[in-house]
């Protein structure tokens, strides 16, 4: 590939009977890292995993674990995950009301931090935070549920963020988010995205993980950007 891209499974749909095993193979078909989300049925109309989903994955993988916290008022949870055993907590523009305080208290301690967008939320409502990030979450579908359709209008807020990065160094991660496959992805990539989330179709893909991963790794070994 043309460039150092991520690849993330998210776990939102991964057959919890046997989560260790999923998250044995998905490490073993070589992502990156592992994506939690996290929701509490007020920001998104779904509720999903705590910090005790996050303490178990974390005895059973190195992977960096990538949370996704789609929740109001995340600054009561930051600490509890990061106990947790998370590497770094990505917040929603939308659910914080003092986004730099929040980045900050995420990096104060000792993790990455992230800020997520919505598809209807403008590139420019993160603009002045971009120096406290180490990742932006560009959400290519409404928060919630896995396995709903890549938006492809939120391409040309890829493209915006991806200029707007160029001012920062170092410059941040551009994750995107929802309805990833090997069709979506390179498209993103096109635009700037370098880290890529996928849940169905690593964890769906009809001929297994592994062959779900490679399709996407193999998807973006022809992008230029
Ligand atoms: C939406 C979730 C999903 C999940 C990935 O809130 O964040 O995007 O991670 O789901 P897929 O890859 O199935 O769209």
């Amino acid at each position: 590939m043309s460039k150092d891209y991520v690849i993330v499974s998210s776990i939102l749909n991964a057959d919890l009977t046997r989560l260790g095993d999923v998250i044995r193979e998905v490490e073993a078909a070589g992502v990156d890292w592992i994506q939690i989300d996290v929701m509490d049925g007020h920001f998104v109309p779904n509720l999903s995993f705590g910090p005790s989903i996050v303490e178990a994955i974390r005895k059973v993988t190195i992977l960096p674990l990538d949370l996704h916290l789609m929740i109001e008022d995340p600054d009561r949870f930051l600490e509890t995950f990061a106990e947790a055993g998370s590497d770094s907590i990505t917040v929603h523009v939308e659910a914080c009301p003092h986004l730099d305080r929040t980045l900050l208290a995420i990096r104060d301690l000792g993790l990455r931090a992230g800020v997520a967008l919505k598809p209807e939320t403008p590139a420019s409502a993160v603009i002045e935070f971009l120096s406290l990030v180490d990742l932006v979450l560009v959400m290519t579908v409404d928060p919630g549920f896995a396995g709903q359709t890549f938006i492809p209008s939120t391409l040309s807020k890829i493209r915006q963020i991806h200029s707007l990065l160029e001012e920062i160094d170092p410059r941040p991660r551009i994750q995107v988010d929802g309805g990833i496959t090997a069709e979506t992805a390179p498209k993103a990539a096109s635009e700037g995205a370098d880290t890529f989330v996928a849940g169905s179709a690593i964890l769906k893909y009809p001929e297994g993980i592994q062959a779900g991963v490679e399709a996407l790794r193999n998807s973006l070994s022809t992008v230029t950007v």
